[in-house]
């Protein structure tokens, strides 16, 4: 099972995405990583397989391989419009995990599905473990969990589940991104001071991924920055570190922007056994988020 050592083809779905497209780049020398997403867009080899269908997977996996191994980063993302939409939700993040795990099964594939912390209600005091009660409060959560069970009981002797959180990197919207940018427009801003979490690099991650790929067992592991802060002390240091000091940020309550998705207030996730996988833990988030600001 292990591809240590192997060369050949590893899929990357998702590959347009903001960690999908992370996870191409940081491919290591002896792999191919091949790209397929809705879009077509550079990086992507196979754009327009809807992975929800066993199909069009099923063609995919045949044009793509042979393949080594599989990382699906591909997801419904849109928190907030999921739980308006929580059908389509479930297609993307639950059913297609169940058929991207039934491929890998009869070929014998390693798979990496990657998951968030969203599986839990945020109301533990201490970093969840990958064994802990899950309680989804979302719709985007539910139809997350979904997809990690369908791919562990479909293929539980390959299947591995990465969960993470807070997320942001070089490509695509993500909340540094949108406080940089409305740093640029405002000379205040609000910023919720009750959720803590951990900021996470899509730098630091896609490494990660590989590594669980090429030498993880089954199961679950979780995988985010060290540290934890909540969205406004992220935002302070965004701009700090941005070198903007003309703006002034103010904490305030989540009561203060209600949203249609409720967030889990405290989701800092226990990543010792990752950290035990690899030797180290991935960098601490001001550590992580300072590389990202310079290499802007
Ligand atoms: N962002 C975070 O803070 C965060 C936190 C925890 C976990 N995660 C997880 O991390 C993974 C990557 O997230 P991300 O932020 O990189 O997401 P993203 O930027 O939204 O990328 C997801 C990609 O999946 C594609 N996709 C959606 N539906 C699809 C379908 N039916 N078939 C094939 N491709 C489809 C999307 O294409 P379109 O753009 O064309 O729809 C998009 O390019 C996801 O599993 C997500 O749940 C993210």
């Amino acid at each position: 099972m292990a591809v240590q050592g192997e060369r050949g083809r590893v899929l990357v779905t998702g590959a347009a995405g903001m960690l999908g497209s992370q996870v191409l780049l940081a491919a290591p020398d002896n792999l191919r990583a091949v790209g397929t997403d809705l879009q077509a867009e550079p990086g992507v080899d196979f754009p327009g397989a809807d992975l929800t269908d066993e199909a069009s997977v099923a063609v995919l996996f045949r044009g793509a391989g042979p393949l080594v191994g599989v990382i699906h980063c591909a997801a419904y993302t849109a928190v907030d419009q999921a739980e308006e939409d929580e059908q389509l939700a479930l297609a993307v993040n639950g059913t297609a995990c169940g058929v991207l795990a039934r491929a890998c099964a009869r070929e014998e594939l390693p798979l990496v599905l990657v998951g968030t912390d969203f599986v839990f209600d945020g109301e533990s005091e201490k970093p969840y473990r990958e064994d802990d009660p899950v309680a989804p409060i979302s719709a985007y959560g539910r139809t997350k969990l979904v997809g990690e069970r369908e791919a562990l009981e479909a293929w539980p002797e390959g299947s591995r589940v990465v969960r993470t959180q807070w997320l942001y990197g070089p490509r695509g919207g993500h909340f540094p991104g949108t406080m940089l940018a409305l740093a640029r427009e405002r000379d205040a801003l609000k910023v919720v001071a009750d959720q803590i979490g951990s900021p996470t690099s899509t730098l630091e991650l896609a490494p990660a991924l590989w590594d669980v790929l090429l030498s993880g067992e089954p199961g679950i592991y979780h995988a985010s920055c060290e540290g934890a802060c909540s969205w406004y002390e992220l935002a302070v240091a965004t701009l700090e570190l941005a070198g903007i000091t003309d703006v002034e940020v103010s904490p305030c309550g989540t009561v203060d922007f209600p949203r249609p998705a409720p967030r889990p207030p405290q989701s800092v996730l226990d990543c010792s056994k990752l950290a035990a996988l690899r030797g180290r833990p991935l960098a601490h988030w001001r550590t992580a988020l300072a590389t990202y600001i310079a290499g802007r």
